[in-house]
């Protein structure tokens, strides 16, 4: 395990927020807090995600259910179309909730990001999450200004982030480094004194805290 790795899971163990999608490993569970949380703020989801659970605790309740009530149960929480997609995926899965990278990719509203986070999460499958708070974590720890919306970035930051993946916990090193950037590399004024990670950080040392992750927007 590198230092880096050792250090956000050490923070992550007194830092982490306790949620009810990470005090399970059943995948069904993982793909529906993962779809609601892609849009949607943690305080919001978070009574989404319980009412939605308990009404559609498994992928055939949900597959069996009207299109009508699913979207009722999303009412209020934006992006209709993830909600449909859901509900056209569950239907989909015939028997238990495919195992693979490839097979969950190719449900209806997956991308990259989600396929690695069910995989990792539910199967401790060696696959990197990227989101945005990875972007911000890794260009600002290493020092990268390409930008993260640019063909390269994505390819360079796709390739950091497998790279520095701590493949004997997958799982929770991805729940570390987001939640890590979500609470402590936050985008502006990050307190950087409390960091654990400050003696290594190419940007605090460089003072380009505020300039990384640094995007093109075109
Ligand atoms: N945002 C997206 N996925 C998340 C997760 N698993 N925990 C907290 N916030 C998230």
């Amino acid at each position: 395990m590198s230092d880096f790795s050792n250090k956000l899971i050490d923070w992550y163990s007194v830092n982490k927020r306790a949620l009810p999608w990470r005090e399970t490993t059943d995948p069904y569970l993982i793909w529906i807090s993962e779809i609601i949380l892609q849009q949607t703020r943690v305080v919001q989801g978070y009574d989404y995600f319980i009412r939605f659970v308990e009404r559609f605790p498994t992928v055939k309740s949900l597959a069996e259910a009207d299109e009508d009530e699913v979207m009722k149960y999303w009412q209020g929480l934006g992006y209709y179309s993830r909600a449909r997609n859901l509900h056209t995926a569950a239907k989909s899965i015939l028997g238990d909730f495919p195992k693979s990278y490839d097979e969950i990719l190719s449900l209806k509203g997956v991308g990259e990001y989600t396929a690695s986070a069910i995989c990792s999460f539910a199967y401790n499958l060696p696959y990197a999450v990227v989101d945005g708070n990875v972007y911000r974590v890794l260009s600002r720890y290493l020092g990268i200004d390409t930008p993260i919306d640019s063909t390269q970035g994505k390819k360079l930051f796709a390739s950091l982030a497998a790279e520095l993946l701590d493949k004997s916990n997958p799982g929770i090193y991805n729940q570390a480094i987001m939640d890590f950037g979500a609470i402590q590399c936050i985008p502006s004024s990050p307190d950087c004194n409390v960091c654990p990670l400050v003696d290594s950080c190419i940007a605090f040392a460089e003072k380009l805290t505020r300039v990384l992750p640094v995007k093109q927007g075109k």
